[in-house]
């Protein structure tokens, strides 16, 4: 059998699967969710959920992948091969597809704001609305962000994993962190910023409802790369003297340190700039650029985080697409360079109705950012989730888990409340909070 690849080192396969948790989830979605959520009490559910939820399904999604030794699909099915489980495996390949055609999208607005700090469209007292509806209402420039954007995490799929991924990954992700920093400073200072900051930390518990609980998972599942596979394809790459547990929390406290940073540049700036904390998913590429127009030398900041920001996104894109590229190169024996192409051409296609209705230019008035967004966070992932967790403490069992866990002298001190929780605890509270979460949703169309 030939030798599947594997990462050049353990910290190569960190910054790799930060660099996938890290990206438009946390500086993006984030900010957003919490601006629709109502702060604080969001915020202490998504960390609640963090560790709770989040860390112990990453564990399980990089156990899996390192035993099944494959894609998405052949590492469920190489434990337990029957339809329901090459089922729930291809549920994370449609996830992909689906996700990476509107974050690719986002990204690319990104993008197109790096040659806005460039041309200078944002010096002088401007109003950073009407650029940003300017630019995603256009029919044709968001899409030729779009195809940029498509184009390099294509690209560098096509490099495959060591070469590509890793590389890219290690150097990219400490410049993004110095200048996020940087900006909250400045986010901080401004006048006006505090009132944001009390919005942010302090929780209304009154304004907790299972709707705020479900955005909250699908929150964590979004910004951890959970519930598709991405973890399960990047931990097919990880050797067996790596300490899963160990990797899976310093992955996961670096993706909130970034989403609770980024936090802090955009809400205090929506404050002290009078934005609606509510406005949804333009909030960043409104407030940023405000941000900027008030500090000195703030085009050269401007550019240089968006140009970081596209660097996350993409750390984010590849891994989207290596995993559903993997699925087809093991299970269909498609070759590596035909997969890519042929995928990264579907997503930009699919990416179009995405980038059209934000124009308005859509069948039956559907926004297909919002409808991508909301099937796969709030459905696809919180429910590969769960499949994964019962897979790994029922089907699979998690004694064999934590053997596969604990070789070659990796010891887990907490592992056997991992296991509880895995095999007990999560199957019934992603059940539950899936459910009652899309009741009120779904009830409508429900016969009884
Ligand atoms: N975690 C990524 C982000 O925060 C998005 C992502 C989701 C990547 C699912 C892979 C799988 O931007």
């Amino acid at each position: 059998m030939e030798k599947r690849e594997q990462w050049g080192s353990r910290l190569g396969f960190i910054f790799a699967a930060a660099g996938s948790a890290i990206g438009l989830g946390n500086i993006w979605r984030f900010p957003t969710r919490v601006g629709e959520n109502g702060g604080g009490a969001f915020v202490l559910i998504y960390l609640l959920i963090m560790f709770a939820i989040g860390i112990p399904v990453m564990i399980s999604e990089f156990v899996v992948g390192r035993k099944g030794q494959k894609n998405i699909v052949g590492s469920f099915t190489s434990i337990k091969n029957t339809p329901l489980w090459y089922g729930v495996g291809f549920m994370g390949v449609l996830s992909g597809f689906l996700i990476l055609s509107f974050y690719s999208v986002v990204a690319g607005w990104g993008v197109s704001y790096i040659f806005k700090f460039i041309t200078g469209t944002f010096t002088g007292n401007v109003d950073t609305t009407e650029i940003f509806i300017g630019l995603i209402t256009d029919p044709i420039q968001p899409l030729f962000w779009h195809l940029v954007f498509m184009g390099m995490t294509t690209y560098i799929v096509l490099k495959g994993i060591g070469g590509g991924i890793e590389k890219y990954s290690k150097l990219l992700m400490p410049a993004l962190l110095g200048l996020l920093v940087l900006l909250a400073i400045r986010s901080l200072t401004l006048s006006g910023a505090w009132e944001g900051v009390v919005w942010y930390l302090k929780p209304d518990f009154s304004a907790i409802t299972t709707e705020t609980i479900l955005a909250s998972l699908g929150q964590v599942f979004f910004s951890l790369s959970l519930g598709m596979g991405a973890m399960i394809t990047y931990g097919s790459y990880l050797s067996k003297k790596e300490d899963i547990p160990v990797n899976a929390l310093l992955i996961s406290l670096a993706d909130l340190f970034i989403a609770v940073l980024a936090g802090f540049i955009i809400i205090p700036a929506v404050f002290a700039f009078g934005f609606e904390p509510g406005a949804g998913a333009g909030l960043v590429f409104m407030t940023l650029p405000a941000v900027f127009e008030a500090m000195p030398f703030g085009s050269i900041f401007g550019f240089l985080f968006f140009v970081l920001l596209t660097i996350a996104a993409l750390t984010s894109a590849i891994s989207f697409l290596e995993a559903v590229v993997a699925y087809f190169i093991d299970e269909v024996k498609w070759d590596r360079k035909k997969a890519t192409l042929i995928i990264g051409t579907i997503i930009f296609l699919m990416g179009v109705p995405v980038s059209l209705s934000q124009g308005g230019i859509t069948i039956a008035n559907i926004d297909f950012l919002d409808l991508f967004d909301n099937i796969t966070a709030l459905v696809f992932l919180p429910l590969g989730g769960l499949m994964t967790v019962i897979f790994v403490g029922w089907v699979w069992g998690g004694k064999n888990a934590l053997s596969e866990i604990e070789q070659e002298g990796v010891k887990f001190k907490l592992g056997n409340a991992w296991l509880f929780l895995v095999k007990y605890i999560l199957p019934v509270v992603l059940f539950y909070i899936l459910a009652s979460g899309l009741y009120p949703v779904i009830k409508d169309y429900l016969p009884f």
